[in-house]
């Protein structure tokens, strides 16, 4: 099957980028807005940038109704600050919860009982029963397309990260069997990461 995604209606397009690029980690998203209303929602349009300096991106959807932009982008676009939690087996439920398209006076910790803690450098809270948190500066955001169907990438800087005595482990390793992160498929389904394997790296053919 060859196809120019031009032919066709932007939610099949949607369907076969999302359906394709799998897994997909989930950036489970707090922040705060200027009037210091909490919000949480998950992205999983979300990857490492690199480590020097430590970043990360996040790509937030443009609605084709009011409001057009998540609250998520309105808030870290007017406060420069936002926090990614990690998203564990046990948390999924509850994230899901947290995904609901609301008007901004919705708090999504209350909806999906969550625990809101304060994070150590940035205003917005953390997700308590997180196992992992990130954070985070604004560095930049692009807006990509016009209207419906756009989207804006949120590049952010790591300026504080908390790990779970459960996950974290000495020589800074993080152990995948306690941590338990699941991934975003396509649609409703998702995925566990437990069904791993090793492959010996190539050596180096540029260091001596
Ligand atoms: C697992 C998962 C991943 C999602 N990933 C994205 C994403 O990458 N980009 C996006 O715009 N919406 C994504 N959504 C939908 C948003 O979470 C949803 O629109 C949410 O209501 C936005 O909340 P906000 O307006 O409070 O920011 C995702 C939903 C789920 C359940």
């Amino acid at each position: 099957m060859d196809i120019d995604p031009q032919t066709l209606p932007q939610r099949e397009v949607s369907k076969l980028l999302s359906g394709t690029v799998v897994p997909r980690p989930i950036a489970w998203v707090s922040t705060i807005s200027v009037d210091g209303q909490p919000n949480l929602a998950p992205f999983s349009y979300f990857n490492v940038v690199c480590p020097n300096p430590p970043t990360l991106l996040f790509c937030t959807g443009v609605r084709g109704i009011e409001p057009p932009q998540k609250d998520t982008y309105t808030n870290v676009v007017a406060t420069g600050e936002f926090v990614v939690n990690f998203v564990s087996e046990h948390l999924a439920e509850a994230m899901n919860i947290t995904a609901i398209e609301a008007p901004p006076d919705v708090n999504e910790f209350e909806r999906a009982s969550l625990t809101a803690v304060p994070s150590a450098k940035v205003k917005p809270p953390r997700v308590a029963e997180s196992l992992a948190h990130f954070e985070c500066r604004l560095l930049e955001t692009i807006a990509i397309g016009e209207g419906a169907g756009g989207g804006n990438i949120v590049i952010g800087t790591v300026v504080h990260m908390h790990f779970d005595d459960r996950v974290f482990r000495e020589g800074n390793y993080i152990d995948l069997e306690a941590f338990r992160p699941i991934g975003r498929l396509s649609g409703s389904a998702y995925c566990h990461v437990q069904d791993s394997f090793s492959l010996q790296r190539p050596r180096s053919e540029l260091r001596p």
